[in-house]
């Protein structure tokens, strides 16, 4: 069987982490140490920000970010196809999510088709890595109308267009280092920025709001990495191979070599993927549910989608509407395996088998 994905690291990478580890227990600094100092700066650089902040998770990674940019009020624009934690970290931040019709990427109609007059800030989310096509026109627009862009970069670790990394695009990021993650710590997540001022409202947000005297000046929390955990994203961003890179590779053989006319894959060749997911396209969900089963029969497992529930259809969030890309999107897609240790002849079984395809129902 070929999983839809797998966490591994490498002997260097196990050994480079108890190295680590082994210090981190010796100094008997826990939290807010030279890890997560370091992960912050290599996380930095490597996105090409001037700031990063590590957190306890992506949630709250975009709930500081909302708080630091003084979002705790009015609307936010939130794509409707996206991970509930998009939507629930504007409602604890204080404002409300609006949603905007989006499939895979977010489109300038769609925004200002959703903007009220109380709308503040658009969240782009770059799923699976992508990065939509229109995001100079997006960003000409939010300046036009006077509107924050906030990066939800759980998924786009290495992401970038031609001109812009992931990270560098909105006035503040936020990254998950959860499990699955292309960089992980476990559980946590970064917030990039340029600005020097909301960085330092982020490190004061995830340390209960504590100023340099000690005292509680922001609504802030217990949002604090630990050593451990950096110690772990550390050596995946210092120790072979690069996990952004693999990814990037592997989606970029998918595009290239699936060539079934009813299969889309989504790859524009003048960006970099994160490679968090391998998303395909079938014309409906009679398709989708077919080319499953053809992959099951061959012993391939495909991946959660991404996402399978569009946010109106969250129970949990009472965000109603007719958001008619989202629930086509969600309807006619799926994700092949992918995870950076996907070996080539695996990856080529997947490929020939999803070539082998035809739709039972056109
Ligand atoms: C788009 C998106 N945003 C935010 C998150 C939240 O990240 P975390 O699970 O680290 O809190 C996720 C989780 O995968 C996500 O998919």
């Amino acid at each position: 069987m070929i999983p839809p994905f797998r966490i591994e690291f490498t002997t260097a990478q196990k050994a480079a982490f108890l190295t680590a580890a082994a210090a981190i227990l010796d100094s008997g600094r826990l939290t807010l140490g030279p890890h997560t100092t370091q992960l912050e700066q290599l996380f930095a650089a490597t996105t090409g920000t001037r700031h990063a902040v590590a957190v306890s998770s992506g949630t709250t990674a975009l709930e500081i970010a909302l708080r630091a940019l003084g979002l705790n009020d009015g609307d936010v624009l939130v794509p409707a196809n996206t991970n509930y934690a998009t939507a629930e970290a504007v409602i604890r931040a204080g404002a409300r999510p609006v949603l905007y019709d989006a499939a895979l990427t977010a489109t300038a109609d769609a925004i200002d088709a959703a903007r009220t007059r109380a709308t503040r800030a658009v969240i782009l989310v770059h799923i699976g890595g992508h990065i939509t096509p229109e995001l100079d026109k997006i960003t000409d627009y939010c300046d036009t109308h006077n509107l924050l862009v906030v990066e939800d970069a759980a998924h786009a670790h290495g992401s970038a267009t031609a001109d812009h990394p992931a990270g560098t695009i909105g006035a503040a990021a936020a990254f998950s280092t959860f499990a699955t993650k292309a960089v992980t710590t476990g559980e946590g997540g970064l917030i990039t920025t340029n600005d020097p001022t909301i960085a330092d409202r982020a490190r004061h947000y995830r340390d209960q709001g504590k100023d340099s005297t000690g005292r509680n000046t922001l609504f802030g929390s217990a949002w604090r990495m630990p050593e451990l955990s950096a110690a772990l994203g550390l050596v995946q961003l210092t120790t072979a191979p690069n996990p952004m890179e693999r990814g990037h590779d592997l989606l970029r053989a998918y595009a290239q070599r699936i060539s079934n006319p009813h299969v889309a894959v989504p790859f524009e060749p003048r960006h970099r993927y994160s490679g968090h997911k391998a998303i395909i396209q079938l014309a409906n969900r009679a398709q989708r549910e077919d080319l499953r089963a053809h992959l099951e029969a061959a012993g391939i497992t495909p991946a959660r989608g991404v996402y399978e529930h569009p946010l109106h259809h969250q129970p949990a969030l009472a965000l109603t509407g007719s958001y008619p890309l989202a629930d086509r999107f969600a309807d006619a897609h799926l994700c092949l395996p992918l995870w950076p240790g996907l070996a080539p002849d695996q990856q080529q079984h997947v490929i020939n088998t999803v070539n082998a395809w035809t739709p039972r129902q056109e």
